[in-house]
């Protein structure tokens, strides 16, 4: 069922969350300085963008560290197993932090606090967490900030169904040329495996003219790159009556006329011809594409619920690969999903020599409560599948190799971004296949698009000099 209207939360509500904040800012007692730890996907950090955002609001400078602040918030994921522990340790290690600083603050929200229970969880285990929320009420925070405070007392506020979309929240943005713009909230696709949509919720595109006007905005403020947001981005517009599709919307942002549009991430099973053609003629959408593949043998595939073949994934690759012959392909591969066997596992590696992806993200199986395969038998012993994702991050690092030796000699156009970590006389950015770039350079470049010519090339970077 499509709905007649973008589902957005009223203005006033808005409004009202903004006098929150300046009242919370006029308070003596209030933290002065904050930190916000940040884990997970882009989503995620676009998320800490928006709080950055309030806490300024909120009257709150930003500190140097986590140790030196009086307030700190970890915004955290729950994708894999180890990205919970690594959360949840870290909150741990503030725990006798706190004991040396009792006045200072802790925050935790994010996708592992929207899990079932967690909410009590941290009521009855973690004693030491101030304020605790989920992905659905974040525009709430400095109301749920305000109550702790005037009550001294722990907030816990995680909202089980997915609210209306917010608007015109501040936000604080951590590059002044490169800028994430959430197209699309939530996940409809329900991937075996995956935790997303019960923490996410289910798809909320927002309306195509905000979009364009924050594309706009962000022009006239310098941004020479943007990120488009969404779980998948291909099935924006799907649940709002009349809008635009993710192809229309991608040429109404072509035409603002912002030099760089990315997006993420595509589902492959509804990449369609109409995006391919928009993007083979468009003069700004960058030539790289994410398309996660999760695995190369149908009979996972279907397990899985990707809704695609091994067949239709290659196919789309080559009609890609045909009307963008320099377009440069990424994926995620999963390896020891339950019952995978050796030969199904080998589909992957052959798949991805097959693609000739890049650079790929290769992940270990994580079971996830709740999920459908969580359940399935035939989980797969750790040492299998340490074993597998050793053997094809080998394969992978080799048909890198490849890849980039056919960008030896070739003119890259490189957004410096920042000073390179390894050699103070080389400057960093990213190319159009967002693939990293140092050469040498001065500080003064950052912010601009330079020409260079690849010379050498590393395992994940590229290397050369402006011409
Ligand atoms: N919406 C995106 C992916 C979001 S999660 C998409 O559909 O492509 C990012 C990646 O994490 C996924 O592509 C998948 O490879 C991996 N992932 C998700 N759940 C996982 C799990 N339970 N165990 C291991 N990897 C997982
Ligand atoms: Fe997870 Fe699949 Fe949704 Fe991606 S498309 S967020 S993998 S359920
Ligand atoms: Fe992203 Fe992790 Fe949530 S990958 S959507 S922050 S579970």
């Amino acid at each position: 069922m499509k709905r007649t209207q973008v589902l957005e939360l009223p203005a006033e509500e808005i409004v009202h969350q903004r006098e929150i904040m300046r009242e919370f800012a006029s308070r003596e007692d209030r933290p002065r300085t904050y930190f916000v730890v940040t884990y997970g996907c882009q989503m995620n950090a676009h998320d800490s963008e928006k709080l950055e955002g309030m806490l300024l609001e909120m009257g709150m400078t930003k500190a140097q560290s986590r140790e030196t602040a009086d307030f700190v918030i970890f915004n955290t994921c729950c994708i894999r197993d180890n990205a919970e522990r690594r959360a949840l340790g870290n909150v741990v290690w503030l725990k006798e932090l706190k004991k040396t600083r009792p006045e200072m603050m802790v925050a935790v929200c994010g996708c592992m606090m929207q899990q079932p229970g967690m909410g009590e969880r941290i009521l009855r285990q973690y004693p030491f967490v101030d304020v605790a929320f989920g992905t659905h009420n974040l525009y709430r925070f400095a109301q749920l900030m305000l109550q702790a405070l005037q009550t001294r007392r722990r907030v816990v506020e995680v909202i089980e169904e997915e609210g209306s979309i917010p608007e015109a929240l501040p936000v604080h943005r951590s590059s002044p040329y490169h800028a994430y713009i959430t197209i699309m909230y939530g996940c409809n696709n329900f991937c075996s495996y995956c935790i997303v949509p019960y923490v996410r919720g289910r798809e909320r595109s927002r309306a195509s003219a905000r979009i364009i006007e924050e594309a706009r905005q962000l022009k006239a403020e310098g941004v020479r790159e943007i990120m488009l947001l969404g779980q998948n981005v291909n099935s924006y517009g799907l649940d709002v009556e009349g809008e635009l599709s993710f192809a229309q919307l991608l040429e109404s942002l072509d035409q603002v006329g912002i030099e760089r549009i990315r997006f993420m991430t595509s589902h492959p099973k509804d990449i369609s011809d109409e995006l391919i053609d928009v993007m083979a003629r468009s003069s700004h959408i960058c030539h790289a594409l994410h398309l996660p593949v999760q695995h190369g043998n149908n009979r996972i595939l279907q397990s899985m619920n990707r809704r695609y073949t091994r067949e239709s994934y290659l196919d789309r690759v080559a009609l890609l690969r045909r009307k963008i012959p320099d377009i440069s392909l990424t994926t995620d591969l999963i390896v020891g999903y339950p019952g995978e066997t050796e030969e199904e596992f080998e589909d992957t590696c052959s798949l991805v020599r097959e693609v000739g992806y890049d650079s790929a993200f290769t992940f270990i199986y994580s079971p996830r409560a709740g999920t459908r395969a969580a359940d399935m038998d035939g989980q797969i012993p750790a040492e299998v599948s340490s074993r597998r994702i050793q053997k094809l991050i080998g394969i992978q690092k080799e048909i890198t190799r490849e890849r980039y030796a056919r960008y030896m000699d070739g003119v890259h156009s490189v957004l410096v971004e920042e000073i390179s970590k390894r050699d103070e006389n080389q400057m960093a950015g990213k190319d159009e296949y967002n693939i990293t770039v140092n050469f040498p350079g001065t500080p003064e470049q950052i912010g601009q698009i330079v020409r260079v010519k690849i010379t050498s090339a590393g395992e994940s970077t590229l290397r050369g000099e402006q011409v």
